[in-house]
């Protein structure tokens, strides 16, 4: 039986991953599954209480002896300097080598996209890679504080790093039978880096002839998916341009409420986590849109094997929206908890329904 941890965070992380749990046990119910959840109580409240981030023991524990981690969000108001939220977030990140920061960005709508033109289905899944690139913190400065100052932030970019990336990225397509994996670089201004991309992908995709292959420099894919994102399907690229592109096509596809992500180090751990953050300004008020949190559930769901149910989940999200039974930020005038109540309901009823559908 899977062991999952639900780490709710701070702020409006407690308030959406309770309704994770509700759907994750509404359609583990009615599909027959089992999972061991176990909350965790990490974040800014044990850390003033108690001085404590993260402990390596609770590394030691959520690495060795859990599946899968789901998190809220973390940032409080009342830790400035955000140390505990870099001690969880980065140290899983990284302790973990969860080198593939998953981000599919899936337009359950049309209404939902801020282009008039577009039409579902729109969907973007993009491998960012997570663990190099210009976030390692590398480089350093020089005469700081001067007008001679200098400033170096190094793009790290391993051979080991990238093709385990695209390899993902590939292995993906072809498992749920995505057409087209592009890779997205700035290969013709930052040549080293680029080139080895470029071999890498290459390289890699000869083992994948089924699917089409394409590389698109930033800049134009910035263009690319204003212009016709539903020509794309599975994008790999770095650290950096993932972090942009990522949030571009989030924002196609609805927008912050709506988006989910998994950092993977596949075969071997999973974390889950909606991509927005705590929102402080409005925690505690049942505003939060749980939707990011439960379409965490539909890839947790997926990535053990069961995409009937995580298919079950996007289906009652949709379902939701058509329905109008949202939060306040998609126009709706439901509380986080009414939200996950009736997804939870609807998975149940739609289980009846298809009961009825095949007698
Ligand atoms: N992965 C993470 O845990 C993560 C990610 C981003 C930010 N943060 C932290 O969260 C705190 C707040 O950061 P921020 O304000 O820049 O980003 P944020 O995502 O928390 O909020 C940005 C805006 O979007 C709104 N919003 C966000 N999620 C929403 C939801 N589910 N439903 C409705 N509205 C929602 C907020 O009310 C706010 O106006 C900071 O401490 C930051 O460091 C954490």
């Amino acid at each position: 039986m899977p062991r999952i941890a639900l780490v709710p965070g701070d702020g409006i992380g407690t308030e959406v991953v309770p309704e994770a749990r509700r759907v994750l046990e509404a359609v583990a119910r009615v599909e027959g599954l089992e999972f061991d959840l176990v909350d965790w109580d990490l974040g800014a409240d044990r850390y003033l209480r108690e001085g404590v981030t993260i402990t390596d023991e609770e590394f030691r524990i959520l690495s060795e002896e859990y599946d899968a981690i789901l998190l809220g969000a973390l940032g409080d108001p009342r830790v400035p300097g955000n140390e505990h939220a870099r001690d969880i977030l980065l140290g899983l990140r990284f302790r973990l080598d969860l080198y593939v920061n998953f981000r599919p960005c899936v337009l359950l709508a049309p209404e939902l996209c801020p282009l008039k033109r577009v039409k579902v289905p729109v969907r973007l899944e993009i491998f960012r890679e997570n663990t190099e690139g210009a976030y390692t913190g590398l480089g350093g400065a020089f005469k700081k504080g001067t007008p001679h100052e200098v400033a170096i932030e190094e793009d790290i970019n391993t051979w080991t790093g990238v093709e385990r990336i695209v390899r993902a990225a590939f292995e993906f397509a072809r498992a749920r039978g995505r057409p087209r994996v592009t890779l997205v670089d700035k290969a013709n201004a930052m040549r080293h880096a680029g080139g080895l991309w470029r071999r890498v992908f290459a390289e890699v995709g000869r083992e994948f002839p089924e699917l089409e292959q394409d590389a698109v420099y930033v800049d134009a894919m910035t263009m690319e998916l204003v212009r016709r994102p539903e020509r794309y399907a599975v994008i790999v690229t770095s650290n950096l341009f993932g972090d942009i592109i990522s949030d571009l096509a989030a924002e196609l596809t609805g927008g912050l409420g709506l988006a989910p992500s998994a950092n993977l180090h596949p075969g071997r751990h999973a974390m889950f986590e909606p991509v927005h953050g705590s929102a402080p300004d409005i925690a505690g008020k049942g505003l939060a849109n749980p939707f990011g949190a439960v379409r965490c559930v539909a890839l947790l769901l997926a990535h053990f094997g069961f995409a009937a149910a995580g298919e079950r989940v996007e289906r009652a999200v949709a379902e939701a929206i058509a329905a109008g039974r949202t939060t306040r930020d998609l126009g709706g005038s439901f509380t986080t908890a009414g939200v996950g109540e009736w997804l939870a309901d609807r998975i149940s009823v739609g289980a009846t329904d298809d009961i009825g559908t095949r007698t």
